[in-house]
């Protein structure tokens, strides 16, 4: 067997890195079962927190980056989308139950109350989701006014 040294093991990594772009990850935009009147309901400035800071990963209108092509971040994208997705779908919001609606929306003002939402690592890469406070009383203002 090959002696481990520092350019074996960096060709081994290249190697790896290789291999791993054959493990696809899954980039669907699945088509939008219903029109998403919700989006239509929010005023300017919470539609555009929405575009910039939440979209990609709830909704089917997903932007996806160049670097969700590049796996291992491929994998990390991908699986953030679906679970968002899955959470909350802004697309799909017209085919909740009026239940889930109010839970959703909800959760929605405590999330960005919070800070929680968008996901750190979303802001580490897109600067311009970071929310205002201006834009998280909006948002909380909006889903007060949704049922
Ligand atoms: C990088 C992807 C990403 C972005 C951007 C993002 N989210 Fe999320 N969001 C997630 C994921 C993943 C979860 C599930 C977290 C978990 O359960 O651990 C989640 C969970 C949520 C939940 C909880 C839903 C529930 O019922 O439990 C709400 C509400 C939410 N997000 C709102 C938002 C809002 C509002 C924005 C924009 C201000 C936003 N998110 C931006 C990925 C994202």
């Amino acid at each position: 067997m090959a002696r481990l040294t520092p350019k074996t093991a960096s060709l081994a990594a290249v190697r790896l890195l290789v291999c791993i772009q054959f493990v696809p990850a899954t980039r669907d935009n699945p088509p939008t079962p219903v029109p998403d009147r919700v989006y239509a309901t929010a005023p300017a400035d919470v539609r555009t927190v929405l575009d910039d800071s939440c979209k990609n990963c709830h909704s089917n209108q997903t932007a996806w980056p160049w670097y969700s092509y590049v796996a291992p971040f491929s994998w990390i994208v991908a699986h953030d989308v679906h679970k968002g997705r899955r959470k909350l779908n802004f697309s799909e919001w017209d085919t909740y139950s009026p239940k889930k609606r109010e839970e959703k929306m909800e959760a929605i003002c405590d999330q960005v109350v919070n800070g929680d939402m968008p996901d750190g690592k979303y802001l580490l890469i897109h600067r311009n989701a970071r929310l205002t406070q201006e834009e998280r009383e909006a948002v909380c203002t909006w889903v007060e006014s949704l049922c």
